[in-house]
This record gives structure tokens, sequence and C-alpha cells, in this order.
């Protein structure tokens, strides 16, 4: 049986203990697995369809879980913008094709199945709009209520239309996402509800399984696996996962873990580059990508470990380069994402640009959110449709064949 322990001091916690920090020193908590006796088997798992699922002896659930097929999601051989960019091995794997079109389902479906396996009748968080809509989505499905905190104003529409029509109470808090999470951690503690927010160290265990389908569906390790960072859940839970899997033997080698970060929004960018042992939070950070729009990110003592201790890179793009980089995935690749999505393809054409790449790499991209999800910026930035009287020769007028 798993247990909970501390990241810093290594502190000890059984796994039906609820809590999130250590009550020794304050730190996040992280599940550990007895590896070397857990039965798990390559075959197995390949005799399964790929899903977060196919992965369960890795995961913390033991009930029947509350799940809508989650994960499974497809890698994308970024052929034409890869060979525009001079990486003839550059991969996309599309997030947005999960049930409420982000990498937060595969969070979720183990995180609100740990609620009802833990006992918990209602669940919480605080989210820049993605988080939230998975977990309305989830809540839902588990038939148990959910609050969500967004910082007004700052959520892309779409996903405040998920949370608001899966049912969550959602509460608008005049203020930012880190005092909206401040504010929901407070919440949970007083009053009892699950809080699945990426402190919860069960909900990253299932986004962990992002890095075991990628390294499943490329046959081999990817030499850097590229990630936008707002919390630094996603990281550090595609990290920890990859360490169970050279644990177990089932990889010989770690990928770089590299983090994008929005340059208005950058605290794990400039610790890396300043060397800083820990970062410093931010305290207005402003993006375009409203979904990591965060400038305490609370996992970012972890995504530090990661990315250092893989050898990997931490950059910044600017909203322009998003931005620019969202249409050439759409229009180059068919693929459609949000900003915060784009900006981990968007960071690797930049180090490519300052010649931090090795050409020759196998380099796997996670896009994390579906176009769907932020459509006013999408509007924005495109020629509004042409409208036209309805007969043959206004149309043949307005077309630019
Ligand atoms: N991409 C998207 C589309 C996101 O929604 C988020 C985080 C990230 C990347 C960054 O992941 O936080 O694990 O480093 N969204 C959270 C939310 C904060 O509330 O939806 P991270």
């Amino acid at each position: 049986m798993y247990h909970l322990a501390c990241v810093n001091c290594g502190a000890t916690y059984p796994a039906d203990e609820i809590i999130y920090n250590c009550k020794k020193c304050g730190h996040l908590l992280a599940v550990k697995y007895p590896l070397d006796k857990i039965s798990v088997s390559k075959a197995n798992w390949n005799r399964r369809p790929i899903s977060v699922w196919r992965y369960r002896e890795l995961l913390p659930v033991t009930i029947p879980p509350v799940t809508l097929q989650e994960g499974g999601t497809p890698l994308y051989h970024l052929k034409r913008l890869g060979e525009e960019i001079g990486l003839p091995y550059l991969y996309a794997k599309h997030e947005g094709m999960n049930p409420s079109g982000s990498f937060k389902d595969r969070g979720m479906t183990v995180g609100v199945s740990m609620a009802l396996q833990l006992g918990k009748k209602s669940v919480a968080c605080a989210s820049t709009g993605n988080t939230s809509a998975s977990l309305a989505v989830y809540a839902a499905k588990a038939g148990i209520p959910s609050v969500v905190l967004l910082p007004a104003g700052k959520v892309a529409v779409g996903k405040v239309a998920q949370a608001l029509m899966h049912g969550a109470e959602v509460i608008s808090v005049r203020g930012n996402f880190d005092r909206a999470l401040e504010m929901v951690h407070d919440l949970c503690l007083t009053h009892g509800l699950y809080l699945l927010n990426s402190i919860n160290p069960y909900r990253l265990e299932g986004q962990k399984t992002i890095g075991f389908e990628a390294v499943d569906q490329l046959g081999e390790v990817p030499d850097r696996i590229v990630l936008p960072v707002g919390n630094a859940g996603n990281i550090s839970a595609v990290y920890k996962g990859l360490l169970e899997l050279q644990e177990l033997d089932f990889v010989d080698r770690l990928p770089m873990m590299t983090g994008i970060q929005a340059e208005g929004s950058s605290p794990i960018v400039r610790a890396i580059r300043e060397n800083l042992p820990e970062y410093v939070p931010e305290r207005d950070p402003e993006t375009v990508a409203t979904a990591i729009r965060i400038g305490a990110p609370v996992n970012g003592e972890k995504a530090l470990t990661a990315i250092r201790r893989t050898n990997g890179l931490a950059e910044t793009v600017t909203d322009a380069e998003i931005l620019s980089m969202q249409k050439d995935l759409a229009r180059k690749e068919g693929i459609g994402v949000e900003p915060a999505s784009a900006a981990s393809v968007a960071g690797i054409r930049k180090l490519v640009q300052m010649g931090k790449i090795d050409r020759d790499e196998k380099i796997v991209c996670v896009v994390t959110g579906h176009l769907l999800k932020d459509p006013e910026t999408v509007i924005k930035q495109c020629e509004p449709p042409t409208e036209i009287d309805a007969d043959l020769p206004s149309l043949l007028s307005a077309l630019h064949l």
C-alpha cells in the first residue's frame, strides 16, 4: 500500500489522512508506492487501451473510478511546423482532446475518485479556468457538489461556461488566482470540502500519465518534454511519473524537462536563469494566456527540481509569440489549442533560435487545452467572416480565389 511523504523533510503520512501540507515543515506531499513490491508489468499495460487507467497499478484509486475515458490523447508529428523550425522530430500531445478539453481531466478522474474513496461529500478548487471546468464535470459524474473560485474577469469564457453548465457553484473573486487559491485552501481546511488544486497529491498522480503515454506512443523516451508552466503541477507530475518508470526499469533515462512561461508571469524561469534556490513570487502576473497567469506557483519547488535534475531548460515567451504559435498550430498542423498551450511550442521555436536545442532531439510538446476554451482571444486575432447578399455573384466577388 502507498503512503504520503513530504517532498522536503520526508515525513510520512498514511494514505487516508486528508492532508495537503506537511505538518512538520509545511511543504507539499507526494504519493509514494512500494515499487519493489507492486506487481506491474509492461506487457499487461500494453494489452489495455491507452488511457489514464492503463497505468492503474501506479495510481492510488482502489474503488471503481469516476471516469469519462480520459487520456489516450493523440501524439501528432508536427511535420510542417517542425521542418520550418528545423526540428524533424517535433511532436505535440494534444491534451485538448480530453473529455472537458484539457489535461486537467487526468487529474480529476483520479482526484474525484479519491474524494469518494476517502468519504468526502463535496469538492472545491480555485482555478484560472480549466481546473474548474474539469472539477465541475467530474463532480457531476460522481454526483457530488462542487465549488470553484475564479479570478474575476480573467477566465476564458468557454471555461466559465463549462463550470456553470456542469453545475458547480461558481464564485468570482475580486483578486488574482493566487489569492483565490489561498481562500479555497482555508475554506477546505475549515469546512471539510475536498481540495482538488494541484497541492492535492492524488490529483497529480493522474496527470503523470501524460508522460507514460508519451513514452508508449513514441516507442521510446523522448529527449525532451516541454510544458507550459502555471502552478507548476503538471511538469512536476510528469517528472515524478517518469522517475517511477525508471525505478521500475521500464525506461533507462529521463527526458530533459522543459518549462515555458509567459513573459509577464514567469517566476520559475527567473529562478532557473538566476540560479535561485527558490522562486520569487510575482505580485501582478499578466498574460493573454490567462490559464498560466500565476505569480506564486504552489508546485514551484518541485518544478525547479524537475528542470534542474534532468538538465532541462526554462524560457519565457511573449504574448505575441504565443498568439503567433497558436495560429501556426491551427493553420499549419490543424491543431486547435488555447494560448497557454501554444506556449510550449512557441518556447521550443524560441529555444531553437537561441541555439539551445540540438536539432536531432525527439521533442514532445504538451499542448494542454482546446482552442474552444477561449474563443474570444481567437476571434480577436482573425478577420471577421465576410457577409454577403444571398446570390452567386456576391459570393464570387467576395472570395479571394
Ligand atoms: N495549460 C493550461 C491550458 C492550463 O489550464 C494550465 C493550468 C497550465 C497549462 C499550467 O499547468 O498549473 O500545472 O503548471 N491551469 C490551472 C487551472 C492553473 O486552474 O486551470 P500547471
